[in-house]
């Protein structure tokens, strides 16, 4: 689909992901000049559109400053709102009629997945899906049953290459700068397999809570929340086998063999932990068994693979706020000297520093000047950088308008990803409690011990 869209259309433009993400994302696009198209936004209230202006306005005073008056005031000009029950089909009349003239627009549901069925079922009904495509946001199913039927639903009215699922770490430069680094240079492909790889560990550390969205949380988890998706697309990313070229079809396809190559996880592979203080938070339950962090040990049974372990941990309320990857080498056959005792299994690895600033690091040793054979660990820096400001929500609405598809999920990725973790959704070990501020519960680092420790990313 190569069409751009003539239009976008946002419904749940009164929500919170339209406040905190849409709107600043619009005004970027409108100030590189790349806007020209309607902005309808849809939505339950009965808003007027001076109340839609206002919004956004207060949307993206919230994110930066207007510092370019003509591309806000093109943003404002551009906007529409219809009003309207998602479940009546007077509500989609209205849409079209809003629309005008625009023939391919491009849907985003800005809304919660509750409600996905009945806007996709509606967009249908009244002839809004044709040449159309739709953006959806995650949560995309919450498991591996609900996840098939959202597909089924979607299907039904759109073609897959219509079909937007948003997985926001993929529009970040970061992630997309693993894709290229590993296929834009010919010394990694060697070492990066079974026999070179010892391990690899990702991390995604937030210091802080659940931030008032308790509620959503207590329906989501760690595992589902940032696990299954963004954590899962970073390892495919870094697993996945040279695709045959650069573009939508072949990465998607090689990215796909990965998640059906992962070991569904069994609940010993889990460590799940709660934050002290969760329970207190709004909208959570006084015995909540919710995880606000989550530890998994994965395998990917490919040929490449094998036999390698994958770490992965995330959770709110750690030490850091921060996302690693750590690929730990094998050390080397013999041990010669004896100075590299503290760190003898992590002698080299490449350490991609995913946020808050981008970086790759190689890890080797080198010998200190002295008569005796004793050396430092040192990293060499291939990239050191603050993140530009393009944020990920800029990009991929840019790309779904544009109608390329290359930095979103497709569907037999999704599912696979989902059956890797439903065995262990519902039936897993209780979150054990932990510190704010810390690592996460203790029994996280028994469940890496057979493989060395954890390797705790500095703060940004
Ligand atoms: C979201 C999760 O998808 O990703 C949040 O719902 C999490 O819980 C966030 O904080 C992390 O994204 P980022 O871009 O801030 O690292």
């Amino acid at each position: 689909r190569t069409t751009p869209a003539d239009a976008l259309v946002i419904f749940g433009v009164t929500g919170d992901l339209a406040h905190k993400m849409i709107f600043p994302a619009l005004y970027a696009m409108a100030k590189r000049g790349v806007l020209n198209v309607l902005v309808v936004g849809v939505a339950g209230s009965k808003w007027s559109l001076a109340q839609l202006r206002k919004q956004a306005t207060d949307s993206i005073k919230k994110a930066g400053k207007i510092d370019d008056r003509a591309a806000f005031d093109h943003l404002l000009s551009l906007l529409r709102y219809v009003g309207g029950d998602y479940n009546d089909l007077g509500t989609f009349k209205a849409l079209k009629q809003a629309l005008g003239d625009a023939r391919c627009p491009a849907h985003y549901l800005a809304i919660p997945p509750a409600l996905f069925a009945t806007v996709i079922k509606g967009l249908g009904a009244s002839g809004l899906a044709d040449q159309a495509r739709v953006i959806v946001e995650k949560p995309f199913g919450r498991d591996l049953a609900s996840a098939r039927e959202l597909n089924r639903i979607a299907l039904s009215v759109f073609a897959e290459d219509a079909i937007f699922r948003i997985d926001h770490y993929l529009g970040k430069e970061a992630i997309m700068n693993i894709l290229y680094f590993r296929f834009a240079n010919s010394f990694l492909e060697p070492i990066w397999n079974r026999n070179h790889v010892a391990s690899v560990q990702i991390t995604l550390a937030e210091d802080f809570g659940v931030k008032g969205r308790g509620a959503f949380y207590e329906s989501a988890g760690c595992l589902r929340d940032v696990i299954q998706n963004h954590l899962f697309q970073i390892v495919a990313l870094l697993a996945m086998e040279p695709p045959a070229y650069q573009g939508y079809g072949a990465v998607h396809s090689e990215k796909a063999k990965v998640f059906q190559a992962m070991r569904p996880l069994q609940p010993d592979d889990v460590v799940r932990g709660q934050y002290a203080g969760y329970r207190k938070e709004p909208g959570v339950a006084k015995g909540s068994d919710v995880e606000t962090f989550c530890a998994v040990r994965l395998y990917i049974d490919s040929w490449r693979w094998a036999g390698v372990p994958w770490y992965l941990r995330s959770g709110k309320c750690l030490a850091a706020t921060a996302v690693e990857v750590l690929v730990e080498l094998k050390p080397p056959p013999q041990r010669l000297f004896d100075d590299s005792a503290p760190l003898a299994g992590r002698a080299n690895y490449l350490r991609f520093r995913l946020s808050p600033n981008a970086a790759v690091a190689l890890a080797a040793r080198v010998k200190r000047a002295g008569n005796e054979f004793v050396g430092d660990q040192r990293e060499l820096y291939l990239l050191d950088e603050q993140l530009g400001e393009e944020t990920p929500y800029e990009r991929l609405l840019g790309d779904a308008m544009a109608g390329d598809g290359a930095l979103f999920t497709r569907e037999d990725a999704v599912e696979a990803a989902w059956a890797v973790v439903d065995p262990v959704l519902e039936t897993h070990h209780r979150a054990q409690p932990y510190k704010p501020g810390s690592w996460g519960p203790k029994q996280a680092d028994a469940l890496i011990a057979a493989d060395g420790s954890w390797h705790n990313p500095v703060p940004g």
